[in-house]
């Protein structure tokens, strides 16, 4: 019996953090100096709250393990280390294993398993090493999405024996593989830490192909965490640039240097390109770039507590919890389901609510989840945190509606710890916090059962039960509200380069260069140019395609900087200099693959005639 013997998985009332001017930096290091005091300065504010926190905490720890195979006693028919979703079978079926929930899932058994103090509990370690396992053989199951050299990585969900699903469904998803490393890159980490880098180095295959299909896929679309658009996706961007963030440390560690720079230099990118996302006139996140709704959705709250870095401050960039865009589009979100859910009415502008995935929702009715609720409460938590551990608090123009919802005459500025305004502010927020809490706590069952959603009128538990992910969230929200953090991530101190609209310029990475040399007559006028799939060759476009000099007539040549190790097509072609008319060569185009970085190679080709 998994859930018996794990009875001290967490331990929430015990452990609070010593958060006021707390170093932050290298928790991961230093995480056995977490002091121990007493609980009623951050705790006795919601009374609610707490109550729901001590009993919902061991039933949720429970009810998470209870969803894992074998052992696990709603889950006997699973493989080893496989989460199912719910073990509800129909209406909805969701005896399935999603890589993303599971990894989820998983995270925080990890999180657990590294935070603990010696001796750590072995069934743990046993339960890791089991997904670890599951996961790599998942990776080799050929489905739908492909196999695992040909995008098989993103198939969304499998069924629970390890076969392929292959039902119509809306794939691929491209978060899996960067959540599924970061789970498994925060167990790698763990064990460099304790002398077991022989199981890192029996850990990384697995770590590099997730890594490498987010490095090659990023900036693709795909369906997004609820599986309805497919489009690019504020969740799935944060979670990939979280993920080759973390495997371009990893990979260093290991002596990987090429493999780092390549994870590092497509991280940059990812990172830019979650800038685009920010919607500056509704301050607000737009979390689908598709789909044709408003955007507002929980996608960007989880996006934002997943990439919680301790160490990362209120930085922007990534969305800490406590950035001012990320506050901002908190309150639009949690405002959008004040008067969609009949469970809301009469509650005022300022206090918590039920919330659900995105307004626009009509799944099973379009109602309220629970770990949506749940992590409006752990993004707040975060936010308290940071703001005491830095000693201050800061209102920029874009988060000043967010705080006015507590203080109406706030107004822009610094706010030190020691203020009246900072009292008064986070206090009030941390209530609101413990709201968002109190709300689920109020359509829980006395089980503690938490299934995936609750009726927007009659908020009734709804849809399947015992949600793995729903467990998975309140033990978040709950260690957040103790204070207890996650790991550092690497999220601090990111740059960004900007053009002079302030836009985000993507790094190239790694170059190597070709030289092109093809053989072809040309009349007065007239000169050879190349074009193709890279930038570099202007994307196909003969108004950007690259000029080559005539050397021996008619022999033409260029020499042209691409980006190291890529893959890519092109053609050449004529361009009349007078009447601008344009000759291709002929089909198939020529393809090739770039040198390493630094290389250089020259390239002989025949005009296709
Ligand atoms: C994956 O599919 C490709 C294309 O069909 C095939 O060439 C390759 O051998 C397959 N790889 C595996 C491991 O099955
Ligand atoms: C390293 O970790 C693996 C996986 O848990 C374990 O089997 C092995 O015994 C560990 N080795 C050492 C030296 O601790
Ligand atoms: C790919 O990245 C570029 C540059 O950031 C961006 O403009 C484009 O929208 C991205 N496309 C997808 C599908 O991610
Ligand atoms: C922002 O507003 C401007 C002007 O009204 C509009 O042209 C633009 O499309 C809007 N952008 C977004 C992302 O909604």
């Amino acid at each position: 019996m998994v859930a018996l013997s794990l009875i001290c998985f967490l331990s929430f009332s015990s452990v609070v953090v010593n958060a006021a001017h707390t170093s932050v930096t290298n928790v991961r290091s230093h995480s056995s100096s977490f002091g121990v005091k007493s609980s009623s300065q951050i705790t006795m504010l919601s009374n609610s709250a707490n109550d729901y926190i001590q009993r919902e905490g061991p039933l949720a720890q429970a009810g998470l393990l209870a969803n894992i195979g074998p052992k696990g006693n709603q889950a006997s028919a699973a493989a080893p280390g496989i989460a199912i979703a719910s073990p509800s079978t129909s209406n909805p079926n969701y005896m399935y294993s999603w890589t993303r929930d599971a990894a989820l899932v998983f995270k925080v058994i990890v999180d657990h398993y590294a935070r603990s103090p010696a001796p750590r509990d072995m069934s743990l370690r046993t339960l890791i090493d089991s997904y670890a396992d599951a996961q790599s053989k998942l990776q080799e199951v050929e489905n739908p999405s492909g196999n695992i050299t040909t995008g098989g990585l993103g198939e969304p969900k499998f069924n629970i024996d390890l076969t392929a699903f292959t039902g119509s469904w809306g794939r691929p998803q491209r978060d899996g593989p960067g959540l599924r490393a970061t789970t498994l890159i925060a167990y790698a980490n763990w064990l460099l830490d304790n002398s077991n880098k022989t199981h890192v180095n029996t850990l990384w295959p697995t770590i590099q192909l997730d890594l490498d299909y987010v490095a090659d896929n990023w900036n693709k679309t795909g369906f997004d965490l609820w599986e309805e658009v497919s489009s690019s996706s504020f969740w799935t961007t944060a979670a990939q640039h979280r993920a080759l963030r973390q495997g371009a440390e990893l990979a260093k560690a290991l002596s990987k240097d090429d493999l780092a720079e390549s994870y590092s230099t497509q991280a940059d990118n990812a990172l830019c390109f979650l800038q685009s996302y920010w919607n500056p006139n509704g301050s607000y996140i737009t979390s689908n770039t598709g789909g044709g709704r408003s955007g507002i959705d929980a996608n960007s709250i989880l996006a934002s507590i997943h990439s919680f870095d301790p160490s990362a401050g209120c930085d922007a960039l990534t969305f800490q919890p406590c950035s001012d865009k990320a506050l901002s589009n908190l309150k639009t979100y949690v405002d959008s389901f004040r008067t969609i859910y009949g469970i809301n009415e009469g509650i005022a502008e300022n206090e918590a609510v039920a919330t659900g995935r995105y307004p626009e929702d009509i799944y099973m009715g379009g109602n309220p989840w629970y770990l949506t609720t749940f992590a409006v409460s752990e993004q707040l938590y975060d936010s308290l945190f940071v703001w005491d551990a830095q000693g201050s608090l800061q209102i920029t123009p874009v988060s000043l509606s967010f705080f006015q919802q507590f203080s109406s005459n706030v107004q822009t500025g610094n706010y030190e710890a020691d203020s009246q305004t900072y009292g008064t502010l986070t206090s009030k927020i941390r209530t609101f916090a413990d709201g968002f809490i109190a709300v689920n706590g109020n359509h829980t069952p006395e089980s503690g059962s938490l299934a995936e959603q609750y009726g927007k009128d009659d908020g009734k538990p709804t849809s399947a039960r015992d949600l793995t992910w729903s467990y998975a969230s309140a033990i978040t929200s709950f260690l957040a509200h103790d204070g207890i953090l996650p790991i550092p991530w690497g999220a601090q101190g990111l740059q960004i380069r900007r053009d002079a609209n302030g836009h985000c310029i993507s790094n190239p990475g790694p170059m190597s260069e070709i030289v092109f040399e093809v053989e072809r007559n040309t009349l007065y006028g007239e000169n050879v140019y190349i074009t193709g799939s890279i930038g570099q060759l202007g994307d196909w476009d003969p108004a950007n395609a690259v000029r080559l000099e005539p050397k021996n007539y008619p022999s033409w040549t260029v020499r042209i900087e691409i980006p190291a190790s890529t893959t890519f097509s092109y053609k050449y072609i004529v361009q009349d200099q007078r009447s601008g008319q344009v000759t291709w060569e002929n089909d198939p185009n020529h393809e090739v693959a770039s040198p390493f970085k630094g290389q250089s190679v020259v390239l002989s080709d025949t005009w296709h005639d």
